[in-house]
């Protein structure tokens, strides 16, 4: 006897599909649940628009004036919504001094209406700003200017905390860009402002209708020489432990499906909690895919979502978060 136990043909072909027999059986040996409280709306604000303008690709998101943006928080509020990811764009662009009047005013406008209501996340990044649509100021030679960017991206962060925001969220990919926020911050009293970073950022193909939101396509080049390269893994988890160890209190992977093998490792080896963004360019491939007829856009948002919470996702960003409610979470 080797005390192994003889399975007929019959038994073994039901293992599986046995305890998936009905509804409560599966929802009890569902591994992965969440709730609204862990999705993240993005917005746009743009002093660019009088009307609200659609996102190509984008089924009902778009770049909206500061009185559209309340309104549609609002409306998100009712589905549930409470995490706002904000992205604003002003009139002026310059090379190397900018002017932030606009975004504060965004900024305190959205706060002094809703208060404790929401909590606003704001990006903080220079591609919308510079007139070259680059994260980064660049010398006379044409290299990146750290000192010059970091002096920067620092001040705007002080700046959307001062309007009041509620986390910041350095997107730019400049080496040393969380522990120069976080000084910054904590020098000016705002010792309490969580930074999450986009710490995992990869140079992508993926973020094209979020370029034309935001106004902020790089006008030569790419970002290849600041974000990182998908072929590489180590670089990755290193770009996330070094976030951490710099002082963000969460950390995020982006674009979401091209990152999901490095959630569980980027956790394990910070002990910070990893979010998903599912950007533009993902978002719009689900969007058009249904208006195309070829799949049914919120059975397929489940999925995703479903799929980057099982690879252990904390938060998910999603242009799909004012949906969630509606699809059953
Ligand atoms: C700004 C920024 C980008 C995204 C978020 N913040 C674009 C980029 O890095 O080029 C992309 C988000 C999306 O595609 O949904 N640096």
């Amino acid at each position: 006897m080797t005390g192994k136990v003889e399975l007929s043909m019959s038994e073994i072909k039901k293992n599986l599909h046995r305890m998936k027999s009905n509804k409560f059986l599966r929802d009890l040996c569902s591994e992965t649940n969440f709730t609204i409280a862990h999705f993240v709306q993005p917005l746009f604000t743009s002093e660019l628009v009088d009307e609200k303008e659609k996102i190509e690709g984008l089924k009902d998101n778009f770049v909206m004036n500061i009185e559209d943006t309340i309104r549609q928080i609002d409306n998100d509020i009712n589905s549930g919504v409470n995490n706002f990811l904000l992205f604003i764009s002003s009139k002026s662009k310059s090379i190397d001094s900018f002017n932030l009047e606009y975004h504060q005013k965004v900024i305190s406008s959205i706060k002094d209406r809703f208060r404790h209501d929401i909590n606003l996340w704001t990006d903080v990044c220079l591609c919308s700003l510079t007139s070259h649509g680059h994260c980064c100021l660049f010398d006379a030679k044409g290299s990146i200017d750290l000192d010059k960017t970091l002096l920067e991206i620092s001040s705007i962060a002080l700046a959307y905390a001062e309007a009041g925001s509620d986390i910041i969220a350095p997107s730019d990919m400049m080496d040393g860009r969380t522990l120069r926020i976080r000084d910054t911050l904590d020098k000016s009293n705002f010792s309490m402002t969580p930074i999450v970073s986009y710490s995992t950022k990869f140079s992508s193909n993926f973020y094209g209708p979020f370029r034309n939101a935001a106004n902020s396509t790089p006008s030569f080049g790419d970002r290849k020489q600041y974000q990182l390269d998908y072929r590489n893994r180590s670089e990755a988890i290193r770009a996330s432990i070094r976030c951490a160890e710099e002082g963000a209190d969460m950390l995020m992977v982006k674009p979401g499906m091209t990152s999901i093998d490095l959630i569980r490792d980027i956790k394990s080896k910070t002990g910070l909690m990893v979010g998903s963004y599912q950007v533009s360019g993902e978002y719009a491939g689900l969007c058009l895919s249904e208006e195309r007829g070829l799949l049914n856009l919120e059975n397929s948002l489940e999925e995703t979502w479903h799929v980057m919470r099982r690879a252990e996702a904390q938060f998910i960003i999603t242009y799909g978060a004012r949906l969630a409610k509606n699809i059953g979470f």
